[in-house]
């Protein structure tokens, strides 16, 4: 109904966002055909992203990404999620971009990657109104060497622009300390930080990426519901959770929204935002979460105004930006 439809149309601040992952099935399709690269074993017949478990999803992604070579294939990236951010109503946004795809961790290379895409997201932020600022992330299943090539990658580019750095991947891969050299790093070249933690694994992993990264937030969080002490840890030093519901349930991590534990640690304290991580590959967008949340939680406008606040308050950009989008 229209109050509905109200609620799914407000402005929009979205922290969890993977840049590759945002790439529409028909992008990366048109690059395929125009690098003569064979990608029809990634796509369904409707044209979606095909793979059935979250580990297939990472080298499904893995896989769409390798279409993506030069500079200029991630500016043309960029102007494609941005055009889909603004069409959501999304005015502030944080993606993450992993050197590891973008030259390989050099960090010559890495810079025109970073000079390409900051130019196309500065042309969007002046045609189409949504500010986006830029997380690198290592990737866990890459292992703690490469992660040092993608923090070094991060420490030198560190900017007005370049906020964050964070890791994504496999999470049942290794532990959280064994990137805390990357993370160090990243932490004394200024860069505020976010790290994946209990999409899979249990409320330990929350909290090791708070005591041995010592992260700013934390990526998913959302299964630290199973232990409550770390939910209120997460809720007294206010560890901000970029959570991503659509993503949760279409991966199976929930079997419906409706066991999605988002409205729990919201009421025990957790500051929660909402995020769709990767959208066409969860069939999903900022205005369907909102919408989706707004009916199965019965939230109104202020919880909404709550989720927003929480984002602009735990975003990793400078005050200045902040107060822009506020
Ligand atoms: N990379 C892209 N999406 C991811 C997710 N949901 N979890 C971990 N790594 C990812
Ligand atoms: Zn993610």
């Amino acid at each position: 109904d229209e109050a509905l439809i109200a609620i799914s149309k407000r402005p929009k601040a979205e922290l969890h966002l993977h840049f590759e992952g945002a790439a529409p099935p028909s992008f990366i399709r048109g690059l395929a055909k125009e690098k003569n690269v064979d990608l029809s074993g990634i796509f369904r017949e409707d044209g979606s992203y095909d793979y059935r478990d979250f580990v297939h999803f990472l080298s499904v992604y893995e896989a769409a990404t390798s279409v993506l070579k030069t500079p200029e294939d991630f500016a043309r990236l960029c102007t494609a999620v941005l055009e889909q951010s603004a069409a959501n109503g999304v005015v502030y946004s944080e993606t993450f971009l992993s050197p590891d795809f973008c030259g390989g961790g050099d960090v010559g290379a890495w810079r025109e990657y970073l000079a390409a895409i900051r130019e196309a997201a500065d042309h969007a932020e002046r045609t189409m109104g949504v500010t986006l600022r830029g997380i690198v992330t290592c990737i866990r299943h890459f292992g703690p060497e490469q992660a040092k090539s993608a923090a070094l990658c991060a420490a030198e580019t560190a900017d007005d622009w370049l906020v964050g750095f964070g890791m994504a991947g496999d999470e049942n891969k290794g532990k959280q300390r064994d990137f805390a050299y990357s993370f160090d790093m990243a932490r004394e070249a200024g860069l505020k930080l976010t790290s994946h933690a209990g999409e899979w694994r249990g409320p330990q992993e929350v909290r090791e990426a708070v005591d041995d990264l010592r992260v700013d937030r934390i990526g998913h969080g959302v299964r630290s519901i199973g232990d409550l002490a770390v939910v209120d840890m997460l809720a007294e030093k206010q560890v901000t959770l970029e959570v991503c519901p659509g993503s949760n349930v279409f991966l199976g991590v929930y079997g419906s929204l409706a066991e999605h534990p988002i409205d729990q640690l919201r009421k025990r304290g957790v500051k929660v935002t909402v995020s769709t991580d990767d959208p066409p590959f969860f069939h999903t967008t900022m205005e369907k979460e909102y919408g989706d949340l707004a009916r199965c939680f019965n939230w109104d406008a202020s919880v909404f105004d709550d989720l927003t606040r929480n984002a602009i308050d735990a975003a990793f950009c400078d005050d200045q930006t902040r107060e822009t989008i506020a």
